[in-house]
């Protein structure tokens, strides 16, 4: 794909832009007694943990705009989140004090005469279901919207950022716009799955972060500086999966989460050697989830295993759909697992609290999201 803008024009706009912001943030530091940055403009990537309603559009059949879903958002409705409430990327948009995620990008492109206003307001690409891979989640769920066709989606707004704002006032838009990434459990998942694949994790991890790579890079070459990436959680813990293993973890699936995130944490530091004002926080949702199984009292959690919403064993062996007669708990805000895969609205919530105003390098390194954003 050939990038639309050069990386380094926008890289210098952005250290001339930072001088005069520095000193215009001097003056106004007088004038002003409170430190609050101003909320950052979100454009957000990746799988089921953040999607808001995407696949609502697809042909796929991972699909959470049915009840149970949604049961304690407002109204009590469906939206696509797969969660009781607000998922993950809703959660961050709380904590910088947003009311929710930005909404679909696939919603926003309906309404073409409002576009180029709205989109200035963040956009939400992510699709349950995707993958790094252009294949993943294909056989499983159907249609998909994978990583690359997300960055695709992006440089059509980008384009659009550009006609509306004059091509200056764009670059620095989007160089001061977080970009926030959740993606990489499907490709395990499919890898696991797939019985004919060789069995070679290292390689197909390092397939994964090559891709990965390109794809990161290329948001970054639209004019992207600020990279907030989430690993992937102890996917091997899921009920999902724990449903199938007599209620235990299958550690293999959890080795490679743990591989992703050393490989991706030396990614990053790479980006960065590499791209002339590149910054990041990397979140460890691994550390994290294993954190709240391991000591749930501490957080206010009750139950680390079931999962509050779904079908059989655990409540692991079907998704969160009321008609086809799934459970719902009662303690919503006890579970740690909302439905098969994904975390309860609470246990979004503790992660984006970390992920944002985190003190630790173990969950977030090198440094925070509210310091990303101020960055
Ligand atoms: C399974 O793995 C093989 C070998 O790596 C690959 O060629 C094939 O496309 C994979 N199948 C699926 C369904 O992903
Ligand atoms: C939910 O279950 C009903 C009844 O089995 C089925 O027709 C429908 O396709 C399911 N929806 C999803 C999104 O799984
Ligand atoms: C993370 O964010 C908070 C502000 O929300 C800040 O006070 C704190 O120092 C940051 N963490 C680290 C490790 O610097």
């Amino acid at each position: 794909m050939a990038p639309l803008f050069e990386g380094k024009k926008c890289s210098i706009f952005t250290n001339l832009f930072f001088l005069l912001f520095s000193i215009s943030m001097l003056v106004v530091a007088y004038g002003n007694n409170n430190n609050n940055v101003k909320k950052p403009t979100l454009f957000i990537f990746g799988d089921s943990t953040f999607d808001v309603g995407t696949n609502n559009f697809l042909k796929s059949i991972a699909k959470a705009n049915i009840l149970y879903n949604g049961i304690d958002f407002l109204h009590s409705i469906p939206t696509g989140r797969f969660s009781n409430g607000y998922n993950t990327a809703d959660q961050i948009a709380r904590q910088f004090g947003y009311m929710e995620s930005p909404p679909p990008f696939l919603v926003l492109a309906k309404h073409p005469y409002s576009f180029k206003r709205n989109i200035l307001g963040g956009a939400n690409f992510a699709s349950a279901g995707s993958g790094i891979l252009r294949e993943t989640g294909k056989k499983q769920w159907g249609e998909v919207t994978f990583l690359e066709e997300q960055v695709q989606q992006f440089k059509f707004v980008r384009e659009k950022i550009n006609e509306k704002l004059g091509e200056e006032k764009a670059c620095r838009f989007v160089s001061n716009a977080l970009f926030l990434i959740s993606i990489g459990s499907n490709d395990l998942f499919d890898f696991a799955r797939n019985e004919t694949s060789i069995r070679n994790p290292q390689q197909y991890l390092a397939s994964l972060q090559a891709t990965y790579f390109i794809h990161i890079k290329n948001i970054y070459l639209l004019g992207a500086r600020k990279f907030g990436i989430l690993s992937i959680p102890p996917i091997g813990c899921c009920p999902a999966v724990t449903s199938q293993n007599k209620g235990n973890c299958l550690k293999p699936l959890n080795d490679l989460a743990t591989a992703f995130y050393s490989a991706t944490n030396t990614l990053l530091q790479q980006l960065s050697s590499e791209l002339l004002g590149f910054k990041y926080s990397l979140g460890n949702t691994f550390l994290m989830t294993k954190t709240l199984l391991d000591t749930p009292s501490t957080f206010g959690l009750k139950e680390t295993k079931s999962a509050c919403c779904g079908i059989g064993y655990l409540n692991g062996q079907g998704p969160c759909n009321k008609t086809a007669g799934a459970n719902l708990c009662f303690d919503r805000k006890d579970h740690l697992f909302w439905d098969w895969f994904h975390p309860s609205e609470r246990a979004s919530q503790l992660a984006a609290q970390t992920l944002v105003h985190g003190k630790s390098k173990d969950f977030v390194t090198p440094i925070n999201l509210s310091q990303l954003a101020r960055a």
